[in-house]
């Protein structure tokens, strides 16, 4: 049974995204922060049917831990087939760079990208044990530098600048990563959910998140369809 971690499971699209996964059999971890959610997640979780499932304590913006949260899958799995980088924070707003609050800034960037690279650091020796590991990068159109240039001045945009900037990192990240690791099984993905009702925008999103997790299981059970090193969505490929 191949092995998944999916951080920030608790809710929202890694909740959704988990369920998916855990009803075509994969053996599902879902890191979360704290105790009660996850132990909550997990009976949840159960109930829809996911057979194979448990929690971990991870928060992703937290080196300690992170590093206990390895420790701990360290010493219930022998390897990770696929880890979904998916937690991640919208910000407090207003977010235009030009009045930005420094301090929003650090703390986007410290969970959504620093938080990925540093759980992929943490938990790549699990992965490279696994016989074809894939990471997935959960990302944003709002991430696309090439959306932003071409789309202009667009005020439905701009209210998310400090966010989007941290995922066009994290889209950075993967490129990098799949260009280091090109000669290995490894597969790395950008992938975007599309703007989807959860928590993380107040519900505005127009996806559910039925349809926001279908990418991402589809790129997690597909992955030789897939090229790595790329951005993907619902519509396919996504523009840098
Ligand atoms: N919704 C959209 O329209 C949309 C569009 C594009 C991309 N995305 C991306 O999709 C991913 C999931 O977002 P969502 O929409 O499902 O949002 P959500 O419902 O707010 O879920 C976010 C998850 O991340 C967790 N999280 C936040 N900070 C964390 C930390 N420091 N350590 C561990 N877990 C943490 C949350 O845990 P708690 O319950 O403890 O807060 C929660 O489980 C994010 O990366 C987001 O940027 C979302």
């Amino acid at each position: 049974m191949k092995t998944v971690l999916i951080t920030g499971g608790n809710k929202g699209i890694g909740f959704e995204t988990a369920k998916q996964l855990g009803n075509l059999g994969y053996e599902i971890y879902i890191g979360c922060r704290h105790k009660y959610k996850g132990q909550e997640a997990v009976e949840n979780l159960k109930k829809l049917g996911v057979n194979s499932i448990d929690w971990i304590e991870l928060d992703v913006a937290d080196s300690k831990s992170i590093e206990q949260a390895k420790i701990q899958l360290a010493s219930k799995i022998d390897s990770l087939d696929i880890l979904i980088n998916n937690a991640g924070i919208s910000g407090t707003q207003p977010q235009k760079f030009c009045i930005n609050n420094i301090e929003t800034l650090r703390n986007i960037f410290n969970t959504n990208f620093f938080g990925t690279v540093e759980v992929t650091q943490q938990f790549f020796p699990l992965l490279e044990k696994a016989e074809q590991p894939i990471i997935i990068n959960i990302s944003s159109e709002v991430g696309s530098l090439e959306i932003h240039s071409s789309t202009g001045k667009d005020p439905n945009l701009e209210i998310w600048s400090a966010y989007g900037a941290s995922k066009t990192a994290v889209n950075a990240f993967t490129v990098m990563l799949a260009n280091e690791l090109e000669d290995t099984p490894f597969k790395i993905f950008s992938v975007t959910p599309g703007y989807t009702s959860t928590d993380l925008n107040d519900h505005q999103g127009t996806k559910t998140v039925e349809e926001g997790a279908s990418p991402i299981v589809e790129i997690a059970t597909q992955s030789n369809n897939f090229t790595s090193g790329k951005f993907y969505g619902e519509q396919g490929e996504v523009t840098w």
